[in-house]
């Protein structure tokens, strides 16, 4: 079961960008009804204070932590404030990024997008999250970017993003999400499955028969590699879900991406 932690910057309780993430939550109930979708409230997080980091009196930050570290997949929706990624959000994502050489954000396919009622639709804040994101060696979703401007003109009188153009804006982000999350667990199957046959191959080799038929088998970091091959890794970086691929491209910045008619907007 594919499971997806939705993160808002906003604590707002009207906020736009939690209307956005309700609306990817509905869209993924509906697509993918054994997926399992949960938010994570970051406004109970405290600051960061490296002084509680490993006293155990962070339990809102264990319990973020335990859930991040559970998910296939995250979808991170940010408001701009000047700019940039409101500072509840950094600090969610500052916690998220420790313990040093463990953060939860490492490997996790991350996606995302921003929501305002500007005719930017926030997407000044997305190269600073994507920043934030690549340098916790989080695996972003390529995808156009999803900046949903005028967006309080697209909730209904529940409150909730029901209108055509923002819905189908989320659908393809959603349906990138879990292409990426598809890839991924493929490139994890495929590294798993050449670990073990290397191994074999070193239990093979290492067997008291036939000295002449060995073939030499190096390590590196500690792990059995076949001679004029380089280490099995899982992959790092982006990945680019709309064709199955992952690219060895930089990460794509939301503002180099081509912009959605109406929906989003770019820096131009
Ligand atoms: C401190 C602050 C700074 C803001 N800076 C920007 C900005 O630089 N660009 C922009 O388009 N909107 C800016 N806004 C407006 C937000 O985009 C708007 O409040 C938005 O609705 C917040 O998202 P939410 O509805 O999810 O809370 C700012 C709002 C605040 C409170």
């Amino acid at each position: 079961m594919t499971k997806v932690v939705l993160i808002s910057g906003s604590l707002r309780a009207a906020s736009v960008n939690s209307a956005a993430l309700r609306a990817a939550r509905r869209i993924i109930g509906r697509t993918r009804p054994a997926a399992s979708v949960v938010s994570l409230p970051i406004g109970r997080l405290p600051f960061y204070n490296g002084d509680m980091e490993g006293t155990g009196a962070t339990p809102a930050v264990a319990a973020a932590r335990a859930l991040v570290a559970g998910a296939d997949a995250l979808m991170i929706s940010t408001p701009c404030y000047n700019g940039a990624v409101p500072g509840v959000l950094k600090n969610a994502l500052d916690w998220l990024s420790r313990p040093d050489g463990a953060s939860p954000l490492t490997g996790r396919v991350a996606a995302v997008l921003s929501a305002s009622p500007g005719g930017r639709g926030g997407i000044d804040a997305q190269p600073a999250l994507f920043d934030l994101l690549d340098s916790c060696e989080a695996i972003t979703v390529e995808h156009p970017p999803v900046a949903i401007r005028w967006a309080h003109q697209r909730l209904d009188a529940a409150g909730e993003m029901t209108e055509g153009e923002a819905v189908r804006a989320l659908r393809e982000l959603v349906d990138a999400t879990f292409e990426a999350v598809a890839i991924m667990e493929e490139q994890r199957r495929s590294v798993r499955e050449q670990e073990r046959e290397l191994h074999a191959r070193v239990r093979e080799e290492s067997a008291p028969v036939g000295e002449a038929s060995r073939q030499p088998v190096r390590e590196e970091a500690g792990r059995p590699v076949a001679d004029g091959a380089g280490p099995v890794r899982a992959p790092r970086g982006p990945v680019r879900a709309a064709h199955g691929t992952v690219p060895p491209a930089a990460p794509q910045r939301a503002a180099d991406a081509p912009s959605r008619a109406s929906v989003t907007s770019s820096r131009s």
